[in-house]
């Protein structure tokens, strides 16, 4: 069908560039996804508050009511950009002499991308419309995964991970790990999408931080395909990670300070799926973890109040000051009695190392900040408006996937032979 056209050839400064067909396909219809996110969304803000679909700006001094869980339109029109793209990298692979060269492996992998990616969208949905408890929320991407790992059983069931050098004298250069694989992707999955849904509260910061590391995927991917390394996998990334991307631009427009619309958990679990996804089936979902740098550490600061070793309220994010129009960390309060061992160690571990503004009041309780990275970078900087602060920590974002491509391409050598 396509088999006359599988690339287009460019002279870039005397050397020729091959760009496959799919490639550009794929470019358009991620710019035709933005084209329609950016003219369906603000349409259908109204549909979503009849719905009863919305929820209240904290940080700001009006209350009006803003339209949430939008990323369900987001991930519709990702799900049909990749659906439209099906035919492209697989159409010029029947031959009409009737022999068999169809890649059906990959083409298995790339319906189950997608069955796990809308499976995702359906129970982040749930979530926002049911308002599940956090016990729940951690079940899901464990569900939606599924579709995916099952296909990697079938396919691949390659369990065996590279080992660093220093233990390779010891273990070997690689282990075969067996079913603990399994759990490492299902974790995985957990991991990327509650990650991303607890460093939040703050009008962009959802969208901006999946941007930066969709963004990081892409020129991780490019540059493996520049030096000739495993071109199908890459390539197979960037199919999704285009659309992802285009998609999540025309979000951003409207979520970026001040918040139009609400993107809802929806969108942050299509988005940490989307990223364990190309991650998994890439064969890099060490590098996926190495673009979640702020992620992590937001997630080990919050283990305390995550585990409820320290009360932990409904939101964390921080609190509004009318007065000011500036934001100011937001609290938890509690009793040292009360807290288990554990509780204690961690309040005293944090207080030591100053990761935490903790008082002690009269009545004998103690007031301290709630423990994400968003209301420590209120202590660094003190009161602080919203947008700056966002920017601030997409920054943040941005200097630590520059800190990841460091540890993968110059570090990484010393520590491994074969790194994915
Ligand atoms: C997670 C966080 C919670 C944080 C919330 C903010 C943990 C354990 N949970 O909960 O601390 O408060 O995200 O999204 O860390 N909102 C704003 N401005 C924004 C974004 C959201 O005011 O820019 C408010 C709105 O009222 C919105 C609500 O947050 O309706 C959405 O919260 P939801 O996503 O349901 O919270 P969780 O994901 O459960
Ligand atoms: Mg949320």
């Amino acid at each position: 069908m396509m088999a006359v056209f599988n690339s287009f050839e460019f002279n870039v400064a005397g050397t020729s560039l091959a760009i496959p067909l799919p490639l550009i396909v794929n470019v358009i219809i991620s710019f035709g996804a933005f084209y329609v996110g950016q003219h369906l969304i603000p349409r259908m803000k109204t549909m979503f508050i009849n719905a009863n679909l919305f929820g209240m700006d904290m940080n700001k001094a009006t209350k009006i009511r803003i339209p949430e869980a939008f990323g369900v339109v987001t991930g519709c029109i990702f799900l049909v950009s990749l659906f439209l793209f099906i035919p492209m990298p697989f159409a010029s692979n029947f031959s009409k002499d009737g022999t068999d060269e169809f890649p059906h492996h990959k083409f298995v992998e790339f319906i189950a991308a997608m069955l796990s990616i809308c499976c995702m969208i359906l129970l982040g949905f749930a979530d926002d419309v049911l308002n599940l408890r956090w016990r729940d929320k951690l079940y899901l991407p464990t569900i939606a995964s599924l579709p995916l790992l099952m296909v990697y059983y079938t396919n691949f069931n390659s369990t065996t991970i590279i080992l660093p050098k220093f233990v390779s004298n010891i273990l070997g250069s690689s282990l075969d790990i067996g079913a603990l694989y399994y759990v490492y992707m299902g974790m995985l999955a957990v991991f990327c999408t509650n990650a991303i849904n607890i460093l939040a509260g703050i009008n962009g910061l959802e969208v901006g931080q999946s941007l930066v590391i969709a963004v990081s995927i892409i020129v991780f991917n490019l540059m493996e395909i520049c030096v000739g390394n495993s071109r199908e996998a890459y390539e197979f990334s960037l199919y999704i990670m285009l659309p992802y991307l285009g998609s999540t631009l025309a979000l951003w427009k409207y979520n970026r300070y001040p918040s139009q619309v609400f993107v809802g958990d929806t969108f942050n679990y299509l988005s940490g799926m989307t990223f364990a996804v190309v991650g998994i089936l890439g064969h890099f979902s060490k590098t996926v973890l190495l673009f979640f740098i702020p992620q992590i550490i937001n997630f080990i600061y919050s283990v305390p109040q995550l585990f409820h070793f320290i009360p932990c309220p409904r939101h964390r994010l921080p609190k509004y000051d009318p007065k000011t129009d500036l934001l100011n960390c937001s609290k938890t309060q509690f009793r040292l009695s009360d807290l288990n061992i554990l509780g204690k160690l961690c309040y005293n571990v944090f207080k030591t190392f100053r990761l935490i503004q903790a008082t002690e009041n009269k009545d004998g309780t103690i007031t301290c900040n709630n423990f994400t990275i968003i209301n420590f970078a209120i202590i660094l900087t003190g009161p602080i408006r919203e947008d700056r602060l966002n920017r601030l920590l997409l920054i943040f974002q941005v200097l630590c996937s520059v800190l990841a491509f460091t540890i993968r391409y110059p570090l990484a050598h010393y520590f491994y032979d074969t790194i994915n």
